[in-house]
């Protein structure tokens, strides 16, 4: 029962999928972290597996980048392949020295300028919401591990690369202060848009991967620590 982007038989996936945004990050993530894996998918190279974290069946996928993307893969996770749960584990760039270089992200909320969920159900909001059971289980998964979460709104944004403008404040600076938005990626909305209509769960949990408001020199080792704690509290949870 292939869908037109998903070559995976039903029952295929597992009931709860992690979903970084590069096919590679999640194969790695598979060969990595789960026991009995196999491929379940590779339409266009977007490689999904499913295999087993502590004895529970867990899938990871990738979402590609945007919301196009994520919008479609997640759209047929959950409706088609009987998801219930995805998780998506990304990278963000701060916009607040609160959110520092590796600090590990749950999203709160998603703001963004996106046409997404306007066009997929007429919502016209502008800020999508993670499922707080899902939040629930990721917080007690940190703590258990004593892995800090910063936790606050964060930006979805369609545009990777902006034009400089000399506007001030900024875009960004305006999200931040305004919507008390933490760091911007470019997936989430659409991800909790999606969950929301199809009556399912989704979270977002983010290392800061770049910085707005401090340069700073990063190592190959920080980065690697960083993303083991995300992936400990995203595998560590009990969905
Ligand atoms: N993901 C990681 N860094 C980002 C940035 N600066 N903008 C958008 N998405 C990102």
């Amino acid at each position: 029962m292939a869908t037109p982007h998903i070559s995976a038989e039903k029952g295929d996936f597992a009931k709860t999928v992690l979903m970084p945004g590069d096919p590679l990050r999640a194969k790695f993530i598979a060969d990595t972290f789960l026991k009995d894996v196999r491929q379940v998918t590779d339409v266009r190279g977007m490689l999904g597996f499913t295999g087993t974290y502590e004895g529970r069946p867990i899938s990871v996928m990738g979402s590609g980048m945007g919301m196009p993307s994520i919008g479609i893969y997640s759209y047929e996770l959950f409706k088609f392949y009987d998801v219930d749960n995805i998780i998506r584990i990304g990278s963000a760039g701060s916009y607040t020295a609160d959110a520092k270089l590796f600090d590990t992200v749950l999203a709160a909320g998603a703001v963004s300028e996106s046409n997404y969920a306007r066009v997929q159900s007429g919502n016209d909001h502008d800020i999508t919401f993670p499922s707080e059971t899902l939040n629930d289980k990721l917080r007690a998964s940190a703590k258990k591990q004593g892995i800090k979460l910063i936790e606050g709104n964060i930006h979805s944004s369609d545009v990777f690369y902006r034009q400089p403008s000399d506007a001030k404040p900024t875009y960004w600076e305006l999200l931040r202060d305004e919507r008390g938005c933490l760091c911007v990626e470019m997936e989430s909305f659409a991800l909790f848009a999606n969950a929301e209509v199809l009556g399912k769960n989704a979270a977002c949990l983010l290392t800061i991967s770049d910085s707005f408001v401090s340069p700073e020199i990063t190592t190959a080792e920080q980065r690697q620590k960083s993303f083991t704690d995300m992936m400990k509290v995203a595998l560590g949870a009990e969905y």
